[in-house]
């Protein structure tokens, strides 16, 4: 192959991206790249397969990538235990309020040992629900299940019962979801269905006491909404790794909160992982070049 790379970790710039991929059959690309109508019109009929760094593709148009015949590699699998693993640490570093209790070691703000200083929530005898018991869902569950949950709840757009068995978790509606949930846990792709699903009415329905963690994508979340929750204590804290935009404004409101964790999209970052994605995105792209199957394919 002759490869034309855009080689910094910095993302290309879009006039770059459109002068680059004319003419192309195949084309790499992250998250953080929008591959829309105009990117396959710069490419023109030339482009034959499209590879993502990544196992959300909620950046690819896939009714245009679709029409146009072109195939779509993808990284399912290879960062599930990764993010899994940071949602179970934005969790607890959330519902035991670690970066506030650092942060008061460092100023001062630590006198002497008081009995309702610096307290939160434990996931003992509680509830945990999960939207979108998926690959990384069940990752989740399965960590937090030793921690001595009692009962999970999942919602999704159907029963999953061969997945929800190792947890005896049950499938609820989304507004019970809401109600009974002592933790929250994002883990659904985005979609149209589930773009601003947990709004107003979603933390309206949520316990004052209630945690909620989003490791999918920050456009599930109505952040406006997120906010009055988060500072009118409608519920007690959150957890985020994604946000909208990336990167998060400096002055954003939700940086102004206690209550809030924020962390910049690291789901997947370990160096094992972003090195197995890298390969894994390498091989689906050469594999769609040669006509051959991809070691993971997206179904259009
Ligand atoms: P899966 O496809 O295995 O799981 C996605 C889940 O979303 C499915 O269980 C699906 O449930 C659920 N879902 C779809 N529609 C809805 C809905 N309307 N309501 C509730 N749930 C729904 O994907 P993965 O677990 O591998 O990844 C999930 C997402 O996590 C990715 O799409 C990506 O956006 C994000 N991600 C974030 C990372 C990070 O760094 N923070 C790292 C990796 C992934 P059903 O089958 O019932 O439709
Ligand atoms: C993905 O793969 O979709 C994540 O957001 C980053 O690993």
């Amino acid at each position: 192959c002759r490869v034309q790379q855009w080689d910094s970790e910095e993302p290309v710039p879009r006039a770059e991206l459109l002068a680059g991929v004319a003419g192309k059959r195949g084309l790499l690309c992250l998250l953080s790249d929008r591959i829309d109508r105009e990117v396959l019109e710069a490419a023109g009929p030339s482009l034959k397969v499209i590879s993502t760094m990544s196992v959300g593709f909620d950046h690819l148009a896939l009714d245009e990538i679709k029409k146009r015949g072109i195939r779509v590699g993808y990284t399912p699998d290879v960062l599930t235990d990764a993010t899994a693993e940071l949602s179970v640490a934005l969790l607890l570093a959330t519902c035991r309020r670690l970066p506030e209790a650092v942060e008061q070691v460092k100023n001062g703000g630590w006198t002497t040992w008081k009995p309702l200083w610096m307290c939160g929530y434990g996931l003992s005898d509680s509830t945990v629900g999960i939207i979108g018991l998926g690959r990384i869902g069940q990752a989740v569950a399965r960590r937090l299940k030793p921690f001595g949950v009692k009962k999970f709840l999942y919602t999704g757009s159907h029963p999953k019962p061969e997945n929800a068995v190792e947890f005896e978790a049950e499938f609820v509606p989304l507004t019970r979801l809401a109600e009974e949930s002592d933790f929250v846990v994002v883990t659904c792709a985005l979609t149209p269905a589930t773009q601003g699903m947990c709004n107003k009415d979603f933390f309206a329905r949520m316990k004052k006491t209630s945690v909620f963690i989003n490791t999918s994508r920050g456009a599930v979340v109505n952040q406006e909404d997120l906010y009055d929750a988060l500072a009118h204590g409608q519920i007690a804290a959150a957890g985020l790794d994604v946000t909208t935009p990336e990167p998060l404004p400096t002055d954003h409101p939700l940086l102004s909160l206690k209550n809030c964790v924020i962390l910049p999209h690291i789901g997947s970052a370990t160096y094992a992982t972003r090195s197995t994605m890298a390969v894994l995105a390498a091989n689906n792209l050469l594999a769609g070049l040669r006509g051959e199957p991809m070691p993971q394919e997206l179904q259009l």
